[in-house]
């Protein structure tokens, strides 16, 4: 079947790396990209698509209910894969509102003419139509040292206004499947990194951080875990979960590796040294610098992804050395897509409000 889709989000970190993915090997699916540009979108991230005829683009919002009905109809989208999202947690300390607003509200807005035009059109409780929700692992909240992995059956303790605002979209999703019959499925996946990631994430800021010289800071004691995954895997594991998963499920997506946060700035750092080995800021490692910790940190994800594996397959292709080789690679050959977003006010607004808040231990 030649999906039509509708990506929100499309011009973010995931979204654009899911959009090359399509476009690389599903050829004939026709794509519209709803994005609002913020300050996480850019449309640099979006040059060079293999297939640009098939992609069309659209700045919009995605609580904008009329805007998505008519994108809906105009284009007979068949396929609604929700990425738009506000997605960083020390952002959603210092403002949640705008987490609470496109995470929740622009979720149930997109649910809302979904159902609508689906249920108009006669395609409620059928498979011809998907409504997928892309959600992460930290709505499980935290782990202890001793506790095993999340589950898709362990319960909701999201910590965070971002967390908590995921959580709630989830939940939406969850309700318009049960109540309306809207064909839905759900993935949490763990933490991604890769190529187009908006650098105030962990790996990305080391990287930047690192080539220019700049601190490279560690929340608390960095001995706190994350699980990592290949972008490139997640958007396999999307289109796979499209595809062949159960309508209504929930599916967990990892990448089985949990180094804590110290080892990976290090792995960073190494990487540099024997890339940039003339680096006036060589040894990197140097430039680590331990902050104040991120208030109510969680300290440690795991994903189990049996359920993934188990029946539709999938399992991450790439090792956490070689991917965070190609991804430091892939930031040595993108300067100018770097110095884009550097320069950009907000930008340097955000990375001093950071700064300030956890510059001084
Ligand atoms: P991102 O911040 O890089 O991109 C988000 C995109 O959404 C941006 O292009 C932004 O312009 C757009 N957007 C924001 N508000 C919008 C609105 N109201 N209407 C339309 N577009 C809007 O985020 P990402 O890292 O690519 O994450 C994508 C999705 O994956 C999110 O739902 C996030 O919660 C989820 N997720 C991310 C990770 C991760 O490690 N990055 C892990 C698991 C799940
Ligand atoms: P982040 O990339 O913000 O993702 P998330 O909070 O969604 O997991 O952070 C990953 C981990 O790295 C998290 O434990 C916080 C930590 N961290 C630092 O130690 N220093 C930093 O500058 C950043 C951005 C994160």
């Amino acid at each position: 079947m030649k999906r039509r889709l509708l990506v929100t989000g499309g011009a973010g970190f995931i979204g654009s790396n899911f959009i090359r993915y399509i476009q690389s090997n599903e050829p004939e699916t026709t794509i519209v990209n709803l994005d609002l540009l913020t300050y996480a979108g850019s449309l640099e991230n979006l040059k060079g698509l293999p297939l640009p005829g098939n992609h069309h683009f659209v700045k919009g919002d995605i609580c904008d209910q009329s805007l998505v009905e008519s994108l809906i109809r105009d284009h007979r989208i068949d396929t609604i894969i929700n990425f738009a999202a506000e997605s960083h947690v020390d952002r959603s300390l210092e403002g949640p509102s705008a987490f609470i607003q496109t995470n929740i509200v622009g979720t149930f807005s997109l649910l809302e003419v979904a159902r609508k035009v689906w249920l108009q059109e006669g395609h409620l409780n059928e498979k011809s139509v998907r409504f997928h929700h892309i959600s992460t692992d930290e709505v499980y909240g935290t782990l202890k040292p001793e506790e095993p992995a999340f589950e898709e059956a362990t319960p909701y303790a999201p910590n965070s206004p971002y967390a908590a605002s995921k959580a709630s979209s989830d939940h939406l999703v969850r309700s318009y499947a049960h109540s309306f019959g809207l064909p839905v499925t759900i993935s949490n996946c763990s933490n991604n990194y890769g190529p187009y990631q908006f650098p105030e994430k962990l790996i990305p800021l080391m990287i930047l951080n690192a080539i220019t010289g700049k601190p490279l800071p560690i929340y608390g004691d960095g001995m706190q875990i994350r699980d990592w995954l290949y972008v490139e895997d997640h958007c396999e594991a999307i289109w796979a979960i499209i595809q062949e998963g159960k309508i209504g499920e929930s599916y967990n997506i990892g990448g089985g590796n949990q180094p804590p946060n110290i080892e990976i700035v290090k792995t960073i750092c190494g990487i540099l040294d024997e890339k940039e080995g003339f680096s006036e800021f060589a040894p990197h490692d140097q430039l680590i610098k331990y902050v104040k910790d991120r208030p109510g940190h969680d300290r440690r994800y795991d994903m189990n992804f049996e359920k993934i594996n188990d029946d539709l397959g999938w399992q991450p292709k790439h090792n956490l050395k070689e991917g965070l080789r190609d991804t430091v690679e892939w930031y040595l050959e993108n300067i100018d897509w770097l110095n884009a977003i550097i320069t950009e006010k907000d930008y340097q607004n955000w990375m001093q409000i950071n700064y300030d808040q956890r510059g001084k231990k």
